[in-house]
């Protein structure tokens, strides 16, 4: 029998906080009992237990386990309920090959409680320091302590519950009694502060004390709000100048009554000891101003340095709880090597390059003595710390010592991409504890499940794969951003849309990109129909609106890989009209219809043959790029459309899309299959978008391709726009050999060549640092960009042999194409429903060329389906097609190889290339 577990709310982290009056609910499945294969759900009950009232049950007849309604009366602002679930599944017994019906256990109670659903529930205003900021002001705005002191009145002799609501103009940590509340980082988090600000409620039940006062006291830095932004220096104050917060405590007593304390003008605040915090520069603090216990009852200067807070307007953004996780310390990492550098400089390696920040266990210093912290994802190649890939960043941190050791500083509102750390005015070395165990890396992203893991036979495909992980988690923090180090840390479009579904795959981020797509729409909202290509929009004054192809299309893409992976309608219906202004109004149009050609174009951005300098000096052309794109997006919105049951427009831009396709063949390919350019990109791009209509054209393709690729002798040849695409274009033109061939390549520009140089994350440039050890010269050199790690999405797909078939992962197709030197692979993904899982192996009956068995190990999660097809010989005379519901499955099949290793092209003037086994 399937036993229910992880009940979930709408895309809720928790639970406690739900921003939805009738939540959508889903069940996953455990593993099931080995005897038991093709569980189907054939109806659920679901227990709703009120607050008030004895519970209610409602059974319905259906399949469905994922996002199913609400059954009960809404519910109200702050209203709890407890839910449970149980179904009735049919299933067949493989011992007895009987089939069997019946009824699971009861999964156990899990709760949901609704946060404030209208702004009239919030009596709290933003507070913040009377001082203004002169206009003129260069400087990072002093963080601030705000405090309340307060009593629960005689009748609250018990406290029933008791949340904290709260966010801030800036980031904010907060505390009641002394005591942290919740394990948040840079809280409420980055959104599109003009339209939306995210709150969270925390449960503090256990923070309050009935006898005497409690205090309510929170710090607040510019964070994202105020502080600077961008590259070239950059803008402060994007939305506004004065940092604040906005706290509502609302305490339940046990008998009845509800006692609330909310930021208002009662309040005190006091400058922080932290002089000076900014997301690119770090963080400054000066233990000699700290104020004894200035969060517990009594600290000792309140009524003398405390003075009386302002009142700042109500915002007019929609306030949100989100579904998101929050940003939280995931992992700590201890340093693997102290150094001294050339010039003197003590250095620590933590052996990965991570983003987040050090945490000092203890620092003794003389008073006044200061220490900085440096930080950086390389070392030159004369031994120093590569600083200058930061650019306009700094990342130091700075202590300031009040002569009395320092025990367990870590910045609080700032964080940093590094795996190097400088330091200047300290030598860990001095320290009775041992700097091994006294200096950690905190790691620091949005804290979502690991759902996707693949492994191989090669360990340097490994090594790529938990690289684009890192990357992943590095460039997550509360926004998907571009790089996690430099003046940038921006939510760029681009990088996200293509490597959105790696992205699902790897970690559960439905409820991050969901919300993080409703800030897209409201920014393109105020731009007729363009997105901005950094969301949150910060680059207005620089770039107001630029309609860009790959960018832009975000807006299609993004949502679809959503619904894909979560099956979740509702995100594909928020963005519909998004969808279509971008189509309708935002893409620039010629007077044929596709891309105008006087726009340029990001296009096929870093081509690995452009200058340094110029990273937009691409092989391919452009304007076919975005035309590729535009067609593609076009056929995705008709299929968007009719998953909508929108007939009448899923009709109307199919035939749009014909249009575009017949133009896009008119405009670009001959009729024998040329396209133009003859690039990588190019080829990939039509193949993998399907604009190729004849027999002719797709062999002509077909034959190109390949021949770019022996040409380019398997190192890489394409950007952003080729380079998810290139090993799937030679996948489904059966040029499997030239995709591993490409996959193990180590020489520069390959993806295994990082790896070569000790990489640990993705890098920008394939060439971040080059062969000779030194950073690349060019402006743009993050050593931590998870764009070109798209190819993950490859090894999952193809190398393991996973993909969702159905919207949700209901149906998968299992289908691994064992190629090059790999003897093994295993993929795994937490669906919706469950665990799948797809292991294979193969079996050397003899020489390495003859025939071989090949194991597939297969594990279907109840209530699903999977599609398996193998081919396992070049010619399709070994092979499986089954379809199979849950449970386990083996199968073993001869397995011819394909030839390997494929052949480069050598101009007999040139060298042949590298040979590989
Ligand atoms: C970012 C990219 C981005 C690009 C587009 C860069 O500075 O780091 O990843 O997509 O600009 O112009």
């Amino acid at each position: 029998m399937a036993e229910l577990t992880a009940l979930r709310f709408e895309q809720h982290h928790s639970g406690l906080g739900v921003q939805c009056s009738s939540p959508r609910i889903s069940w996953t499945f455990s593993a099931v009992d080995e005897s038991i294969s093709d569980w189907q759900q054939l109806q659920y009950e679901i227990c709703v237990r009120r607050e008030t009232g004895t519970p209610l049950y409602f059974v319905i007849q259906s399949p469905d386990s994922s996002l199913v309604p609400w059954p009960s009366t809404p519910l109200q602002s702050r209203e709890q309920a407890q839910v449970r679930v149980r179904v009735c599944g049919s299933w067949m017994d493989r011992n007895t090959r009987r089939a069997h019906s019946g009824w699971s256990a009861w999964s156990s109670w899990a709760t949901v409680e609704c946060s404030l659903l209208s702004a009239q529930d919030w009596i709290a205003v933003p507070i913040s320091s009377p001082i203004v900021p002169l206009s003129h002001e260069d400087e990072s705005l002093r963080p601030l302590l705000f405090r309340k002191t307060f009593e629960l009145p005689a009748t609250f002799d018990s406290v029933q519950r008791a949340r904290l609501y709260i966010t801030a103009f800036g980031v904010y940590r907060a505390y009641l009694n002394g005591c942290r509340i919740g394990d948040h980082e840079m809280s409420p988090g980055w959104t599109s502060y003009r339209y939306r600000i995210a709150y969270q409620v925390f449960d503090v039940t256990s923070l309050i004390t009935t006898k005497g006062s409690n205090v309510l006291s929170i710090e607040v830095a510019e964070g994202w709000y105020a502080g600077r932004l961008g590259f070239d220096g950059g803008k402060r104050h994007i939305y506004g100048d004065r940092i604040a917060v906005m706290a509502q405590l609302e305490i339940d007593g046990l008998a009845g009554g509800r006692f609330k304390v909310a930021s208002d003008i009662s309040w005190k605040f006091h400058p922080s000891p932290i002089v000076n915090s900014e997301i690119y520069n770090g963080e400054t603090y000066d233990a000699r101003v700290e104020g004894e216990n200035w969060n517990q009852q009594c600290p000792s200067n309140v009524d003398t340095d405390w003075e009386t807070v302002s009142v700042l307007d109500f915002p007019r953004a929609r306030l949100y709880a989100p579904n998101a996780p929050p940003v939280r310390i995931t992992e700590i990492l201890a340093p693997q090597k102290i150094s001294t550098t050339p010039s003197g400089r003590i250095i620590l390696d933590f052996g990965q390059n991570l983003v987040g920040k050090l945490l000092v266990r203890s620092m003794t210093l003389p008073v006044d003595g200061t220490v900085n912290f440096i930080h950086a994802e390389v070392i030159e190649d004369d031994g120093e710390l590569g600083t200058r890939p930061l650019r306009g960043a700094k990342c130091v941190d700075k202590v300031i010592s009040s002569g009395q050791p320092l025990i367990d500083w870590s910045p609080k509102f700032t964080f940093h991409g590094f795996r190097f750390v400088g330091i200047d005015g300290w030598d860990p070395r001095s320290e009775k504890k041992s700097w091994k165990s006294n200096i950690q890396a905190l790691v620091i992203h949005t804290d979502f499940k690991q759902t996707g893991q693949f492994e191989c036979s090669n360990i340097a495909i490994n090594q790529l794969h938990q690289n684009a992980c890192w990357s992943m988690r590095g460039n997550f923090l509360s926004i998907p951003t571009d790089c996690p180090q430099r003046d940038e840390r921006l939510g760029w479009t681009g990088d996200i849309q293509i490597f959105g579904p790696s992205a699902t795959f790897l970690y559960d981020v439905v409820g991050m990109l969901s919300e993080w797509m409703e800030d897209v729409a409201c920014e393109q909202s105020d731009h007729n129909g363009v997105p901005p290509l950094v969301i949150p929009n910060i680059l207005d004054h620089v770039w107001p609106s630029i309609p860009q192809a790959l960018w832009g299309d975000v807006v299609i893409i993004l949502p679809w890989v959503l619904y894909l992976s979560s099956g979740d309608r509702d995100i594909l219906h928020r963005q519909y009209s998004s969808m279509t202004s971008w189509l309708d109004q935002g893409v620039r149009r010629g007077r044929d219809g596709l891309w105008d050609p006087e726009i340029w174009q990001l296009g096929d951005w870093l081509d690995p043959q452009a200058p340094p300098d110029e990273p937009g000096d691409c092989r391919t052309n452009g304007t076919l790029v975005a035309d590729a794109y535009l067609v593609y997006v076009t056929s995705l919105m008709a299929k968007i459309a009719f998953v909508l049951k929108r007939e009448g427009e899923g009709t109307h831009y199919s035939y749009k899309a014909q249009c575009l396709r017949a133009l896009f063949q008119e405009k670009y390919i001959t009729s024998s299959g040329l396209i133009v350019g003859d690039s990588q990109t190019a080829y990939s791009l039509a193949i993998v978008f399907g604009l190729l209509s004849t027999q002719l054209q797709l062999d002509t393709a077909r034959c190109q391709l390949s021949a770019r690729v022996r040409m380019a002798k398997f190192r890489v040849s394409t950007g952003f726009a080729g380079t998810p695409v290139i090993l799937k274009a030679l996948t489904e033109t059966d040029n499997l050999s030239l995709a591993y061939r490409m996959l193990l390549e180590d020489r520069c520009p390959s993806w295994l060549y990082p790896i070569t140089m000790g990489a640990t994350t993705i890098w920008e440039r394939w060439d971040s640092m080059l062969p000779n050890g030194s950073i690349n010269p060019g402006q743009m050199t993050s050593f931590n960009h998870y764009a070109l790690g798209s190819v993950v999405n490859w090894l999952h797909e193809t190398v393991g042999g996973l993909r969702a078939l159905e919207a949700g992962w209901k149906t998968a197709l299992v289908s691994p194409q064992p190629g090059g030197s790999l003897t093994y692979a295993s993929v795994s993904y937490e669906s919706v429903y469950g665990h799948w899982s797809c292991r294979w192996k193969l079996q050397f009956d003899g020489d390495r060329n003859e025939a071989m068995t090949l194991c597939l190990d297969l594990i279907v999660p109840p209530n699903c389906r999977a599609v398996v097809r193998i081919q396992a010989d070049e010619d399709g005379f070994s092979k499986l097609d089954e379809s199979v519901g849950s449970g386990k499955h083996h199968w073993e099949i001869p397995f011819f190889p394909w030839s390997w290793p494929p052949q480069a092209t050598a101009p007999f003037i040139t060298n042949p290339g590298k040979h590989i086994d």
